[in-house]
């Protein structure tokens, strides 16, 4: 069949054959119609305990042998993946997809959309108060611009470094505010759009543009930590942390019965508001193309078509 394929440690997945999968007791033959593509897979490709050559992960949308049209995660049984013509998973790992769902939105409101939800949802933000989205330009970040308006954020600011990307979110309607972070005095111009300060921040990229978040809130903050890109270590004053609670959210640990409900949830969330995120389709030959796109931040999410 053919498949994204990864040669060893650090090489990038090609596009060329591999074997079909091989069945396997409680898990499910899927025909790959979608595929996702985020930077958990690019991490994820060069884990320690991935053995090569394997096919390129991902989540993604196909047909399971009994006719269903299914959702998998990107826990497809090794080394086989979700960028394959074919791919197999465990049975828990597959839920039925509605009828009135498309492939892209099955995907991006399941990793992505359980990565926004959960953490926003963990900071139980209160009717109108200001919410800040750190590292907004990217997938969860559309997601959660939105989605803090839906839990009944005030004014939603959405911060990263790229001010074209940035404005689009503007252009969008789904950012009241923007600032784009890597100024001489970041903290000053993430308070700039805050009034007296933030009450929630989801912090999609940690590091020093945290540690800048971090000084921009307001006593009661909670910040809430999902991503590392900028860095995972910090180095904070305990000053800037007085009256304000910091935490760090996993959503891929828990049980795949909750993770399905959430998922759920959010498709109704998704067909009752109307959320939208960016997209960027490839054809399965051009996962080289994918693969650059996703490591260069790609302001939008990726899925590859693969069949169909
Ligand atoms: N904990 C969980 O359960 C969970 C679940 C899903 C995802 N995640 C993580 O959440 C993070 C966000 O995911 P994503 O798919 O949205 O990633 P993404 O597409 O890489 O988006 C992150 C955004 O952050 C911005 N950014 C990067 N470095 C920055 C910096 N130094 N200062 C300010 N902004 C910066 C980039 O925008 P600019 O180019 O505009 O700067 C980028 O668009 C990732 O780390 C992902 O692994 C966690």
């Amino acid at each position: 069949m053919k498949a994204a394929v990864i040669a060893g440690q650090g090489v990038a997945p090609v596009y060329g054959d591999f074997p079909e999968p091989e069945p396997a007791k409680d898990c499910v033959m899927i025909d790959v119609e979608t595929a996702g593509l985020g930077g958990w897979d690019v991490l994820g490709a060069y884990r320690l305990a991935v053995q090569y050559p394997c096919v390129l992960r991902g989540e993604g949308v196909g047909r399971a042998e009994d006719g269903r049209r299914v959702y998998f995660g990107e826990r497809s049984v090794a080394p086989w993946g979700g960028w394959a013509e074919r791919t197999i998973v465990p049975a828990a790992e597959v839920w039925d997809v509605p009828d009135d769902v498309d492939d892209r939105t099955a995907i991006t409101m399941a990793i992505a959309g359980t990565g926004a939800l959960v953490p926003l949802e963990s900071a139980a933000i209160k009717p109108g108060e200001n919410v800040l989205i750190l590292g907004a330009t990217g997938t969860l970040g559309q997601l959660a611009l939105q989605l803090a308006r839906i839990l009944g954020a005030g004014r939603v600011v959405g911060a990263s470094r790229n001010a074209t990307a940035l404005a689009r979110l503007r252009e969008r309607g789904i950012a009241d505010g923007v600032v784009t972070m890597g100024t001489e005095d970041d903290v000053a111009a993430l308070k700039s759009e805050a009034g007296d300060g933030y009450d929630v921040v989801l912090d999609l990229v940690c590091g020093a543009p945290m540690v800048a978040a971090l000084k921009a809130t307001r006593w009661g903050a909670r910040i809430v930590t999902v991503g590392t890109g900028a860095g995972a270590a910090i180095n904070i004053s305990a000053g800037d942390l007085l009256f304000r609670t910091m935490t760090v959210v996993g959503t891929g640990q828990r049980p795949p019965a909750d993770r399905e409900q959430i998922w759920r949830r959010l498709l109704d969330m998704a067909r009752e508001h109307a959320i939208t995120v960016d997209h960027l389709e490839y054809d399965l030959p051009r996962i080289g193309d994918a693969w650059d796109a996703q490591k260069a931040g790609p302001h939008a999410k990726i899925t590859g078509r693969i069949t169909g």
